[in-house]
Parts: C-alpha cells; sequence; structure tokens
C-alpha cells in the first residue's frame, strides 16, 4: 500500500484492512504493525537472503574484505554451545601442552609417516570412486605405519568394502568433530567444504604425521618432506591449499594457525583460514613453514583442464595430485560423469592415468 502524505510507508498486509490514518500513526510513531503474515514473510526474506549470500560469496569465492564478508562475518554466524570433553580435543588426555621439542622419530624422521583422514558426513553414505582410489594410493605409495580414519558414521558401498580389503591396515576412529579448543567454541563453519578445516590442524597437534584430503592421490613417498617441522602445498604464489599437510605435533606453525581459528575465523570468505593465513604466516615465520611450491598442489583449480580435461600434464614428478573434483563440476555446470572402472578405461586424463596406475597396477 502506498500513501500520499507518508509517501515511504509502504506495507505488506494482505488480508486485512488497515484505515490511512492507521498508517502515517504507524510511520510517524514508529509502531510495528503486526499482521498474520509478517513473520512468515521477514522468515522467508531472512532464508533468501542468507542463500544468496552463500551463493554470492562460494560462486565468486570471495577472497578480498568486501563489505559483505564482513557484515557476514559479524552477523551471521553460530558457534556451538557444548564444550565438553568429546568436542575440545585440548581436553584429550593424549593432548601435550608442554615440552614441544621437535625430536626425532625411530626411523631418523620429524614427522612420522601417518595418514590421518577426515570424514564427518549428516548421514551414512557410499564412499565414492575417487576416494578409494586416494587412500589405496596413499597406502601404497607412502607406505605408512598407520592410517586413521576419523568419522562420526563409517562410510559404506562397494567402494569402501575394496578399501576395507586392498588396505587392512586403516583404523576406523569414531569420534565428534572438535569444535572447541582450549575451552573457547570455534566459529561453526558455513561452506561445507571447510567443515574439517579446524580439525586437521588439531589432528597433527595430536599425533603428528600427514594429513590428506579425500581426493588427493599420493604419487611418491614423503619422505624428502617429512624432515621439515610443517609443509604445506602453494597452489598460487600467495595461497596455500591445506588438502596436504605434513607436520610435527609440536610444530610452532600449527599453534600459530590454530590460534587464527580462535581470534580471527573468517568463515564467510572463502579460503581466508585454510588458503590465506597459512601464507601470511609463512611469509612472517618462514623459519616454522616449508612451503612446496609445485609438487603438492599442482595443477591447481586455475589449471583444472590438465587434471580432468585433454590437457596432458607430467605428474610424475609431483608427490601428489590434489584432484579438486568440486572444481572440475562447477567449471561444467555439474554436468560431468561420476568416474568408475569404465571412466577411467574409456579416457585417458591425468585423473585416468594416475586411476589406471593405482588400480590396474599399470606404470
Ligand atoms: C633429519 O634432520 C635431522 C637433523 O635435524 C638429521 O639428524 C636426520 O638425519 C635427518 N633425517 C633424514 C632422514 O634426513
Ligand atoms: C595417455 O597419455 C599419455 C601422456 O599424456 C601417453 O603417454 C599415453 O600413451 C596415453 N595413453 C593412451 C592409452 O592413449
Amino acid at each position: 500500500m502506498h500513501d500520499q502524505r507518508c509517501a515511504y510507508v509502504y506495507i505488506h498486509c494482505e488480508g486485512c484492512n488497515i484505515p490511512e490514518e492507521y498508517l502515517c500513526m504507524e510511520y510517524n510513531y514508529g509502531l510495528v504493525f503486526e499482521t498474520q503474515k509478517s513473520p512468515k514473510l521477514i522468515g522467508i526474506s531472512l532464508v533468501v537472503i542468507i542463500l544468496l549470500s552463500y551463493i554470492v560469496c562460494s560462486a565468486l569465492h570471495l577472497s578480498t574484505e568486501s563489505w559483505l564478508v564482513v557484515f557476514l562475518n559479524t552477523f551471521a554466524t553460530t558457534k556451538p554451545t557444548d564444550c565438553s570433553k568429546g568436542t575440545d580435543f585440548t581436553k584429550r588426555p593424549s593432548f601435550n601442552n608442554n615440552h614441544l621439542t621437535l625430536d626425532l622419530g625411530s626411523d631418523g624422521y620429524l614427522v612420522p609417516n601417518i595418514v590421518h583422514y577426515i570424514w564427518y558426513v549428516d548421514n551414512r553414505h557410499d564412499l565414492s570412486f575417487i576416494n578409494m582410489l586416494a587412500i589405496i594410493s596413499a597406502d601404497r605409495f607412502l607406505n605408512p605405519t598407520a592410517i586413521y580414519f576419523y568419522c562420526n558414521h563409517k562410510p559404506k558401498g562397494p567402494n569402501w568394502d575394496r578399501v576395507m580389503r586392498k588396505v587392512p591396515s586403516l583404523a576406523v576412529v569414531h569420534q565428534r568433530p572438535v569444535t572447541c579448543v582450549y575451552g573457547t567454541p570455534i566459529t561453526n563453519p558455513v561452506f561445507g567444504p571447510s567443515s574439517s578445516d579446524l580439525e586437521r590442524v588439531t589432528t597433527l597437534m595430536d599425533k603428528g604425521g600427514i594429513y590428506l584430503d579425500l581426493d588427493v592421490i599420493v604419487v611418491r613417498s614423503f619422505d624428502p618432506l617429512r624432515n621439515h617441522s610443517c609443509t604445506v602445498g602453494l597452489e598460487t604464489r600467495d595461497k596455500v591449499n591445506s588438502g596436504v599437510l605434513v607436520c610435527h605435533r609440536n610444530s610452532p606453525f600449527l599453534r600459530l594457525w590454530l590460534e587464527h581459528y580462535i581470534a580471527d575465523y573468517k568463515v564467510w570468505m572463502w579460503n581466508y583460514n585454510a588458503g590465506w593465513v597459512p601464507a601470511y604466516l609463512a611469509e612472517r615465520y618462514p623459519e616454522y613453514i616449508h612451503l612446496e611450491p609445485n609438487r603438492l598442489q599442482r595443477p591447481n583449480g586455475d589449471e583444472i583442464d590438465m587434471i580432468w580435461g585433454p590437457e596432458s600434464f607430467n605428474w610424475r614428478d609431483n608427490y601428489a595430485v590434489h584432484l579438486l573434483v568440486r572444481t572440475w563440476r562447477s567449471k561444467n555446470l555439474f554436468m560431468v560423469e561420476e568416474p568408475n572402472m569404465d571412466y577411467i578405461s574409456r579416457t585417458n586424463s591425468t585423473f585416468s592415468q594416475l586411476a589406471r596406475r593405482i588400480i590396474l597396477n599399470q606404470p
């Protein structure tokens, strides 16, 4: 409705009859006119705004401090309310916060040859073909002393069964996600893919070793990386990808990084804490972190055709190839087929070559 005498009053009020003078009164006295429809409308608008923000932020992968990001980080975040024993890793008996020495392992390396995977899901579901390849590749080419698979629901399906057959040393560890540290609740992430970001850091602070995303195909031994106190791969000149981390449990870098999750967690800024913060820290504390330039996180998302597309890439010099399947899907408007045995025998992308090497023992 629109009234001539109070030109700025617009009221959405269906099914009720408000006399004109009430409209002006309402405006003048700042009263809120409760109607049956308005709470629903406000609710719907809020949902729409949040959804739109989500889509905009994730589509643009906003990496600068835009006003939208600042606004959302200030007003649209939530924190867990429960910091009980199961969710605060600093309360676990294994947590060590004293005598932070960088001791060599019995095999002569700083970082133990242990692999960690993290899998937190809403519902129990199948392990994908890609996840299966990733785990088998880590087992085969890293030859680790242990592989831990932290999860709330164990995966299922034929690919999971195959992993259990081929990698009998894999230890499933049921646990709740870490949401608190030092009794402080950490802001809940908003982008699904970020949900294990904090836990990567705490997992390595707990045991040390090699954290891998479940779409990282290992190509060769990481031994040359295991004598740095902490290693992460550069994705571009000034940004890392934390899909592969190789760190000693007492690495000073992990503690600096964790501090940012406590005090400076920008959940609405895609990749801020997982991608940019480590790069800033590396600039200030180069002694604490080894940035592996090309052999962990290249090809990157901008070079995705070299992984999934027709462009060829010499992956044999890499330590690993991060498949970035989500980026590949979004580049193709999600119109890509799910890889399987048939797919890898029909195509000759870097991915298919890697997959055939793992599953068909091709050279
Ligand atoms: C790792 O570095 C230490 C010194 O910091 C050295 O004593 C050890 O031999 C190195 N290990 C390997 C396998 O290079
Ligand atoms: C696949 O591509 C690689 C190099 O890009 C080449 O060496 C190989 O012969 C190709 N294999 C097939 C089956 O076309």
